[in-house]
């Protein structure tokens, strides 16, 4: 079958990953989670003093963006982590001191065009799976499918707290929520590669779809265009 490139674009907390990741394994893709890579710059702004008392220092955070180093490992369980400089920081990317953070670390434009140009390295040989805010935009505008996912608020946000709760964090219904919405409205108001949707995406509402009936959709349309 022909090997193409699937975006997936949508706002925080719509199941992206999760689709992205049962949809690669299924065609024996790659998958690549964009917003860990944000993620773990944010990450490493943390670390390293890049972020204090709400502000980020951009000219002592661009200035080492050459000391980090993110790959994505397989675990003992299968399973995909991102890591930092040889080190999995899967568990800390997805915490809330991260997930505050993250958005106002890509807005930043340098930060930006040294990941963007790593994930059109990692996708080049197609075969490839890419979820993000951006990919259908600017990652890979001539990706062969293109989704915008979307679900309704209160989905969304019950969804991200089931996952953080099993992850045993401490978190309200209300932190989430509020997290949410700041992500979204940055990731939609920036100025540079701002969350859009395309033109020639599909549309994809899952808040009342099951996980097998979005797959189902998704590979109708992978079939569509690879037989
Ligand atoms: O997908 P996520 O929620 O883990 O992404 C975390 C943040 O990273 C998100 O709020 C915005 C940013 N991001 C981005 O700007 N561009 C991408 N391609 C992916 C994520």
């Amino acid at each position: 079958m022909k090997q193409i490139i699937i975006a997936i674009d949508g706002y925080s907390s719509t199941g992206k990953s999760t689709l992205a990741k049962t949809l690669a394994k299924r065609l024996s893709y790659k998958y690549i989670d964009t917003g860990a890579m944000y993620r773990v710059v944010a990450l490493f702004a943390l670390q390293n003093g890049f972020i204090k008392s709400n502000s980020i220092d951009k000219v002592g955070l661009v200035s080492c963006l050459d000391k980090i180093k993110i790959a994505f490992q397989i675990n003992n369980q299968g399973k995909s982590e991102a890591t930092l400089n040889g080190l999995s920081v899967e568990s800390e990317i997805r915490g809330m001191e991260v997930s505050s953070y993250v958005s106002k670390v890509s807005v930043i434009p340098e930060v930006r065009e040294l990941l963007v140009a790593q994930q059109q390295e990692m996708g080049k040989a197609k075969g490839v799976v890419m979820d993000g805010r951006d990919i259908a935009s600017v990652v890979f505008p001539t990706a062969e499918l293109k989704l915008f996912m979307t679900a309704s608020e209160e989905i969304r946000v019950q969804r991200r707290l089931d996952e953080m709760i099993s992850n045993g964090r401490k978190v309200t219904f209300e932190e989430v929520r509020a997290n949410l919405a700041e992500r979204d409205y940055l990731d939609t108001h920036r100025a540079i590669a701002p969350l859009i949707q395309t033109e020639d995406a599909m549309v994809l509402d899952n808040s009342s779809l099951s996980r097998e009936e979005q797959l189902d959709w998704v590979l109708g349309k992978v079939k569509a265009l690879c037989l």
